[in-house]
């Protein structure tokens, strides 16, 4: 019977083992069988009744099968490490067919990109790219333009100025350009004609801000100056312009205006790109949208900037590149270009 006993348990013993999945559960069947309190042992304290002969027959027997099961926890306790290691070894392993983990990349802001893109057109048009500061003095901002000492836009109410002890030299006196035109005369005073600049750039305005208005914005200023400069040059140029911005024809209207700085003075609008001249909301049911004041260069400006305004034409003008931009992508309100909000920015 006893005999029986011990090759079940190494039957037994045998499979459990082959079962075994870690070093834990294989250490539980060494102790259950040939640990201190294990099967075999429990063999050998029940020899008591036992006869001299069987003793040492079951004895040997029990040994033997002590020893090959020790033998086999042994291996197989080899086997697990093996496999674990192959585990651990497969898992440190760099796939390198797997897909990667997606990078999230910065983008433009919507004002830089039409910004460049205005840039890059009127270079193929041979005009080159200039800039200018964003503080200025009141002499470029104003006087140097023509514009009256007590002309309105000098007040408080639309200028910032920075805080100092005002001068009676206007060069003295700085404040945040409220236009790109600023450069005009600050560039035709080193460079001599004949020109074309461009100016793109920031502007500032003590104003009330709402959908179309804010205290910040961006100005592209164009100035063309020449021995022969007619309106029709300004018109073809800037027709020129917009049919390659709005990738088609766009309909322009020049309308008289006022700028102390040019002589005649427009305002120029195109062709509502929202509702193509039929009339909405964007375009205040007009079919129209302004996009730029312009005209040509007034001979006090070329006085001040040292060139004989009999010798000299030009035009300029000053294209809100915000607007451009809302037209565009059709955008319905300007301080969203700067409120920092990434669902807005995200989507261009
Ligand atoms: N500086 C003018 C403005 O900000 C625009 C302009 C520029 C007009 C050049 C005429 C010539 O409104």
């Amino acid at each position: 019977m006893l005999k029986n006993d011990l090759k079940s348990f190494e039957e037994k013993a045998g499979e459990e083992i082959k079962e075994a999945r870690d070093l834990s559960s294989l250490d539980k069947i060494f102790q259950e069988y040939v640990g201190k309190k294990g099967e075999i042992n429990k063999i050998f304290k029940g020899f008591g009744g036992l006869k001299e002969s069987e003793k040492k027959e079951i004895g040997k027997r029990a040994n033997l099968i002590k020893a090959r099961i020790e033998e086999m926890v042994v291996q197989k306790r080899k086997d697990i490490k093996k496999s674990v290691e192959k585990i651990e070894s497969e898992k440190e392993k760099i796939d390198v067919t797997r897909p990667g983990k997606k990078i999230k990349t910065g983008h433009l802001h919507p004002l830089t990109i039409i910004q460049r893109e205005v840039g890059e057109i009127f270079q193929s048009l041979g005009f080159s790219i200039i800039s200018g500061s964003e503080v200025e003095s009141e002499w470029y901002n104003f006087d140097a333009l023509n514009v009256p000492r007590d002309h309105p836009s000098r007040d408080m109410q639309d200028t910032f100025w920075i805080k100092r002890e005002k001068s009676n030299d206007p060069k003295k006196n700085l404040l945040l350009r409220s236009q790109t035109s600023a450069v005009q005369v600050r560039y035709m005073e080193k460079n001599n004609p004949p020109l074309r600049i461009i100016v793109p750039g920031r502007c500032f305005r003590h104003e009330a801000t709402d959908a179309s208005h804010e205290i910040q914005f961006y100005q592209c200023e164009g100035l063309m100056v020449d021995r022969d400069i007619s309106v029709a040059n300004f018109k073809a140029i800037i027709q020129e312009f917009l049919k390659i911005f709005f990738k088609k024809e766009v309909k322009v209207r020049v309308r008289p205006s006022y700028f102390p700085f040019t002589e005649p003075s427009f305002e120029l609008d195109i062709n509502c790109q929202n509702c193509g001249g039929k009339g909405c909301n964007l375009c205040g049911n007009s079919g129209w949208i302004e996009v730029m004041g312009a005209g040509m260069v007034h001979p006090n400006v070329f006085k001040k900037a040292g060139y004989n305004s009999k010798d000299w034409q030009g035009f300029a003008f000053g294209v809100g590149l915000d607007r451009l931009a809302m037209l565009k992508y059709k955008i319905n309100d300007i301080r969203l270009f700067y409120s920092n909000d990434l669902r807005f920015l995200e989507q261009f």
